[in-house]
Protein backbone atom coordinates (compact mmCIF):
# COMPACT_ATOMS: atom_id res chain seq x y z
CA UNK A 1 0.00 0.00 0.00
CA UNK A 2 1.49 3.47 -0.92
CA UNK A 3 0.95 6.86 0.89
CA UNK A 4 -2.12 7.26 -2.18
CA UNK A 5 -3.79 4.53 -0.91
CA UNK A 6 -3.45 5.62 3.13
CA UNK A 7 -4.92 8.95 2.46
CA UNK A 8 -7.66 7.56 0.22
CA UNK A 9 -8.72 5.30 2.69
CA UNK A 10 -8.78 7.87 5.50
CA UNK A 11 -10.25 10.27 2.92
CA UNK A 12 -13.15 8.07 2.34
CA UNK A 13 -13.58 7.17 5.66
CA UNK A 14 -14.36 10.81 6.79
CA UNK A 15 -17.00 11.18 3.97
CA UNK A 16 -19.44 8.07 6.29
CA UNK A 17 -19.73 11.29 8.58
CA UNK A 18 -21.83 13.46 6.00
CA UNK A 19 -25.63 13.19 6.17
CA UNK A 20 -28.13 14.72 4.09
CA UNK A 21 -28.73 18.65 4.04
CA UNK A 22 -25.40 19.15 5.83
CA UNK A 23 -23.30 22.47 5.42
CA UNK A 24 -19.49 20.88 5.15
CA UNK A 25 -16.47 22.25 5.21
CA UNK A 26 -13.77 21.31 2.52
CA UNK A 27 -10.39 21.25 3.43
CA UNK A 28 -7.58 21.30 1.09
CA UNK A 29 -4.46 19.64 0.22
CA UNK A 30 -3.67 15.71 -1.49
CA UNK A 31 -5.28 13.99 1.20
CA UNK A 32 -9.05 15.53 0.93
CA UNK A 33 -8.73 16.20 -2.89
CA UNK A 34 -10.01 11.60 -2.18
CA UNK A 35 -13.05 12.97 0.12
CA UNK A 36 -14.03 15.78 -2.34
CA UNK A 37 -13.72 12.82 -4.95
CA UNK A 38 -15.97 10.53 -2.99
CA UNK A 39 -19.02 13.92 -2.03
CA UNK A 40 -18.47 14.70 -5.30
CA UNK A 41 -19.78 10.94 -6.53
CA UNK A 42 -22.36 11.17 -3.52
CA UNK A 43 -23.80 13.96 -4.72
CA UNK A 44 -24.45 12.81 -8.13
CA UNK A 45 -25.78 9.60 -6.68
CA UNK A 46 -28.49 12.12 -4.81
CA UNK A 47 -26.98 13.57 -1.70
CA UNK A 48 -27.65 17.04 -0.99
CA UNK A 49 -25.41 19.01 0.70
CA UNK A 50 -23.40 22.47 0.87
CA UNK A 51 -19.56 23.24 0.59
CA UNK A 52 -17.69 25.85 1.79
CA UNK A 53 -14.27 25.27 0.45
CA UNK A 54 -11.75 26.46 2.44
CA UNK A 55 -9.28 27.36 -1.29
CA UNK A 56 -9.42 28.19 -4.42
CA UNK A 57 -8.03 24.95 -5.36
CA UNK A 58 -10.92 23.32 -3.49
CA UNK A 59 -13.42 25.67 -4.69
CA UNK A 60 -12.09 24.41 -8.15
CA UNK A 61 -12.15 21.22 -7.38
CA UNK A 62 -15.82 20.86 -6.41
CA UNK A 63 -17.31 22.87 -8.94
CA UNK A 64 -15.65 19.87 -11.37
CA UNK A 65 -17.45 16.88 -8.84
CA UNK A 66 -20.85 19.03 -9.17
CA UNK A 67 -20.68 19.59 -5.76
CA UNK A 68 -23.27 22.92 -5.01
CA UNK A 69 -20.79 25.61 -3.06
CA UNK A 70 -21.92 28.48 -0.65
CA UNK A 71 -19.55 30.89 1.41
CA UNK A 72 -20.04 31.77 5.58
CA UNK A 73 -21.66 34.92 4.63
CA UNK A 74 -25.17 32.46 3.50
CA UNK A 75 -24.21 29.40 5.50
CA UNK A 76 -22.43 30.82 9.02
CA UNK A 77 -22.74 27.63 10.45
CA UNK A 78 -21.15 24.78 9.09
CA UNK A 79 -22.13 21.23 10.72
CA UNK A 80 -18.87 19.32 9.81
CA UNK A 81 -15.85 20.11 8.09
CA UNK A 82 -13.01 17.75 6.61
CA UNK A 83 -9.49 18.77 6.33
CA UNK A 84 -6.18 17.40 6.50
CA UNK A 85 -3.27 18.44 7.99
CA UNK A 86 1.11 18.15 8.07
CA UNK A 87 1.14 16.98 11.53
CA UNK A 88 -0.92 15.66 14.46
CA UNK A 89 0.04 14.89 18.15
CA UNK A 90 -1.49 12.84 20.33
CA UNK A 91 -3.30 15.55 21.71
CA UNK A 92 -4.81 16.16 17.86
CA UNK A 93 -3.18 19.24 17.90
CA UNK A 94 -2.18 20.14 14.66
CA UNK A 95 0.08 21.89 12.10
CA UNK A 96 -1.63 23.11 8.97
CA UNK A 97 -0.80 25.36 6.13
CA UNK A 98 1.46 22.84 3.82
CA UNK A 99 -0.76 23.84 0.88
CA UNK A 100 -0.80 27.38 1.73
CA UNK A 101 -5.24 27.40 2.79
CA UNK A 102 -4.20 27.78 6.71
CA UNK A 103 -6.16 31.55 7.29
CA UNK A 104 -9.30 30.35 5.39
CA UNK A 105 -9.04 26.95 6.78
CA UNK A 106 -8.48 27.99 10.34
CA UNK A 107 -12.14 30.39 9.65
CA UNK A 108 -13.67 27.57 8.48
CA UNK A 109 -12.72 25.61 11.33
CA UNK A 110 -14.02 28.03 13.99
CA UNK A 111 -17.20 28.17 11.98
CA UNK A 112 -17.15 24.70 12.45
CA UNK A 113 -19.47 21.87 14.63
CA UNK A 114 -17.16 19.23 14.03
CA UNK A 115 -13.87 18.85 12.62
CA UNK A 116 -12.30 15.64 11.11
CA UNK A 117 -9.07 15.39 9.88
CA UNK A 118 -8.00 13.37 7.58
CA UNK A 119 -4.22 11.57 7.41
CA UNK A 120 -1.71 9.54 6.30
CA UNK A 121 0.38 7.97 9.20
CA UNK A 122 3.29 9.59 8.06
CA UNK A 123 1.61 12.62 9.58
CA UNK A 124 1.28 11.73 13.50
CA UNK A 125 4.50 13.31 15.33
CA UNK A 126 5.06 12.76 19.23
CA UNK A 127 5.79 16.44 19.22
CA UNK A 128 4.36 19.04 16.78
CA UNK A 129 7.28 20.91 14.64
CA UNK A 130 9.84 17.92 14.19
CA UNK A 131 8.44 16.75 11.11
CA UNK A 132 7.33 19.75 9.32
CA UNK A 133 7.95 23.35 9.46
CA UNK A 134 5.26 25.36 11.03
CA UNK A 135 4.11 27.87 7.97
CA UNK A 136 2.50 31.46 8.39
CA UNK A 137 0.81 33.67 6.65
CA UNK A 138 2.25 37.22 6.52
CA UNK A 139 1.17 40.55 5.00
CA UNK A 140 3.90 41.89 1.99
CA UNK A 141 4.28 45.26 3.67
CA UNK A 142 7.05 45.26 5.57
CA UNK A 143 7.59 41.75 5.63
CA UNK A 144 11.39 41.20 6.17
CA UNK A 145 10.69 43.15 9.45
CA UNK A 146 7.87 40.77 10.40
CA UNK A 147 10.36 37.61 9.40
CA UNK A 148 12.99 39.40 12.06
CA UNK A 149 10.12 39.43 14.96
CA UNK A 150 9.51 35.82 13.94
CA UNK A 151 12.69 34.69 13.75
CA UNK A 152 13.33 35.42 17.48
CA UNK A 153 10.65 32.50 18.32
CA UNK A 154 11.68 30.19 16.23
CA UNK A 155 14.85 30.50 15.10
CA UNK A 156 15.02 30.78 11.50
CA UNK A 157 12.19 31.12 8.87
CA UNK A 158 12.35 30.58 4.95
CA UNK A 159 10.04 32.66 2.72
CA UNK A 160 8.14 30.05 0.89
CA UNK A 161 8.81 30.61 -2.65
CA UNK A 162 12.09 32.46 -2.39
CA UNK A 163 12.24 36.30 -2.34
CA UNK A 164 12.59 36.22 -6.13
CA UNK A 165 9.04 34.31 -6.52
CA UNK A 166 7.50 34.43 -3.52
CA UNK A 167 4.14 32.26 -3.48
CA UNK A 168 1.03 34.20 -2.87
CA UNK A 169 -1.52 33.35 -0.67
CA UNK A 170 -5.22 33.28 -1.73
CA UNK A 171 -5.64 36.26 0.65
CA UNK A 172 -2.70 38.21 -1.85
CA UNK A 173 -0.21 37.34 1.54
CA UNK A 174 3.54 35.81 2.08
CA UNK A 175 3.89 32.31 3.51
CA UNK A 176 6.93 31.80 6.34
CA UNK A 177 7.93 27.95 6.88
CA UNK A 178 9.48 27.93 10.61
CA UNK A 179 12.03 25.47 11.56
CA UNK A 180 11.22 24.75 15.35
CA UNK A 181 12.98 21.97 17.13
CA UNK A 182 10.11 20.86 18.50
CA UNK A 183 6.94 23.13 19.66
CA UNK A 184 6.17 22.05 23.43
CA UNK A 185 3.88 24.41 24.40
CA UNK A 186 1.77 25.21 20.83
CA UNK A 187 -1.30 26.93 22.27
CA UNK A 188 1.14 29.51 23.68
CA UNK A 189 3.59 29.57 20.17
CA UNK A 190 0.06 30.24 18.61
CA UNK A 191 -1.00 32.81 20.40
CA UNK A 192 2.82 34.42 20.35
CA UNK A 193 2.97 34.62 16.35
CA UNK A 194 -0.56 36.06 15.76
CA UNK A 195 0.57 38.94 18.50
CA UNK A 196 3.35 40.01 16.11
CA UNK A 197 2.09 42.90 13.90
CA UNK A 198 2.30 41.70 9.84
CA UNK A 199 1.47 37.85 10.71
CA UNK A 200 -2.13 37.06 9.90
CA UNK A 201 -1.91 33.92 11.13
CA UNK A 202 -0.64 30.71 11.85
CA UNK A 203 -0.91 27.14 10.81
CA UNK A 204 -0.97 25.70 14.65
CA UNK A 205 -4.27 24.52 15.30
CA UNK A 206 -4.80 23.67 19.10
CA UNK A 207 -8.39 21.91 20.78
CA UNK A 208 -10.08 22.10 17.05
CA UNK A 209 -10.65 18.28 15.70
CA UNK A 210 -12.96 16.33 16.61
CA UNK A 211 -11.40 12.97 15.37
CA UNK A 212 -8.59 11.88 13.40
CA UNK A 213 -8.86 9.46 10.69
CA UNK A 214 -5.08 7.74 9.90
CA UNK A 215 -4.90 5.55 6.79
CA UNK A 216 -1.97 3.40 8.36
CA UNK A 217 -0.52 -0.16 6.39
CA UNK A 218 -2.56 -1.96 9.07
CA UNK A 219 -6.11 0.04 7.86
CA UNK A 220 -8.17 2.53 9.47
CA UNK A 221 -7.35 3.84 13.29
CA UNK A 222 -8.86 7.32 14.97
CA UNK A 223 -7.86 9.86 17.57
CA UNK A 224 -10.52 10.95 19.14
C1 LIG B 1 -3.45 23.27 3.33
O1 LIG B 1 -3.01 24.54 3.59
C2 LIG B 1 -3.04 22.34 4.42
O2 LIG B 1 -3.43 22.70 5.69
C3 LIG B 1 -3.39 20.92 4.11
O3 LIG B 1 -4.60 20.54 4.67
C4 LIG B 1 -2.27 20.10 4.64
O4 LIG B 1 -1.09 20.66 4.10
C5 LIG B 1 -2.38 18.65 4.27
O5 LIG B 1 -2.17 18.51 2.91
P1 LIG B 1 -1.89 17.11 2.25
O6 LIG B 1 -3.10 16.29 2.51
O7 LIG B 1 -1.67 17.41 0.80
O8 LIG B 1 -0.66 16.55 2.90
Amino acid sequence: MNTEHLKKIAAEKATEEIQEDMVVGLGTGSTVYFALLKIGSMVRDGLNIIGIPTSSGTEKIAKEQDIPLSTLATHPTIELTIDGADEVDEHLNLIKGGGAALVREKIIANASKRIVIVVDESKVSRVLGTSFALPVEIVKFGWEATKRVVDKICGQSELRGGIHNPLMTDNGNYILDCHFDGITDPEKIELQLNNIPGVVENGIFVNRADRVIIGTMNGIEYME
